[in-house]
């Protein structure tokens, strides 16, 4: 099994069966190797920068309906809320005294983000920051949309595919959703020029080893510059409450796995990883990861953009964030940055 890290590391692919009996493996040996290989390949093309994006949860209202998502329709107990012009402005301004170079602006599939509000909001934060990069993360939308928001001055779009596998795709989600259209989105999105993030959980319900590795071959066919990958936790009122979670062992070794299958590739340590595990993030930026996501959202939302159970960074401690994240990245032997943070890629 250490031969397999040792192949990757060299190679960045392994067959299928490798790849199989590799993520399968429980052997400590091999997870600190692949660790130490993962660590030494971000650090040749990113050294110790910690890139930032400051995480704008614009809209709790979702016309989606998930089995996995907090935030899903069918949840008459959600919270809804949503951000105005304004509010999103002001967390930027926030965002950008604190350091920020990127803002992602996040929300469920909400129709009242059309295309114009979307449209002049894109070109109002490049026009009062031309040095930062503009994310967008909202869904399923035409390549019609894409294209209007990439005009008005967009950089990027996140949609994590969840799982490339036809059939569990469909056991994730209701009838109305399909990976053909995911696949479509993603493609006209990087088609249109956006720096892309794809990205699944780990751990999710009825998952297979083979559709992890579905999931890899996705990927590598796509070639995002951004991988998003976070633990399955389960949210009460869902489908999926009583579904285990995804474990912080497998997610770490896929993280090391993904690292050394693309080596420069964007790799958030996400705050579902920090959920499942108070050290989450820092073991996930020893792993091969080199971004971080903290939230901008103003803190009365926080609590309502309730994706899973006990997400962190959502209570009173949440205005400190920057300085709590500051020695987390420290305490794991690396530094944050203030830049942009674009792929090497
Ligand atoms: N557990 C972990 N991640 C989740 N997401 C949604 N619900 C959950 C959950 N219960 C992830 C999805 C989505 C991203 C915004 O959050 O992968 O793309
Ligand atoms: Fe948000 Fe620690 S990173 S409070």
């Amino acid at each position: 099994m250490l031969e397999l890290v040792g192949k990757l590391y060299e190679t960045h692919d392994l067959t299928d069966e490798e790849l199989i009996s590799l993520i399968n493996s429980d052997d400590s040996e091999v997870s600190e190797l692949l660790r130490q290989r993962a660590d030494e390949t971000r650090q040749k093309y990113y050294g110790k920068k910690v890139f930032l994006r400051g995480l704008i949860e614009i809209s709790s209202f979702c016309k989606n309906n998930c089995f996995y998502c907090g935030i899903r329709r069918d949840n008459k107990n959600a919270q809804r809320y949503r951000l105005s012009r304004e509010e999103i402005l002001s967390c930027c301004e926030n965002g950008y005294e604190l350091g920020f170079r990127t803002f992602v602006m996040q929300g469920g599939e909400d129709a009242f983000y059309d295309d114009r509000f979307m449209c002049d909001i894109i070109s109002e934060i490049k026009n009062r920051y031309p040095d930062c990069a503009v994310t967008l993360s909202l869904g399923e939308r035409s390549a019609q949309s894409y294209k209007r928001m990439k005009e008005a001055g967009a950089d990027r779009y996140l949609l994590r595919h969840e799982t490339a596998d036809t059939e569990l795709y469909k056991k994730l989600h209701p009838n109305n959703m399909s990976f053909a259209n995911r696949k479509k989105c993603l493609f006209s999105l990087k088609k249109l020029g956006y720096q892309v993030g794809a990205g699944f959980m780990v751990g999710a319900p009825f998952q297979t080893v083979e559709n992890l590795v579905s999931d890899l071959r996705f990927l590598q066919d796509l070639q995002p510059q951004m991988i998003g990958i976070g633990p399955f936790i389960p949210h009460h009122e869902t489908p999926f409450a009583d579904e285990k979670q995804g474990s912080l062992e497998l997610t770490l070794r896929l993280l090391g796995i993904i690292r050394l299958m693309f080596p420069k590739v964007l790799l958030p340590a996400t705050t579902a990883l920090g959920t499942i595990s108070p050290t989450g993030r820092e073991m996930g930026l020893k792993t091969g990861c080199n971004v971080i996501m903290p939230n901008l959202s103003p803190v009365k939302v926080r609590k309502k953009y309730d994706l899973y159970d006990n997400k962190i960074c959502t209570g009173e401690e949440a205005a400190e964030c920057k300085g709590c994240l500051q020695r987390r990245v420290q305490s794991a032997g690396y530094e944050i940055v203030s830049e942009r943070g674009d792929c090497v890629c």
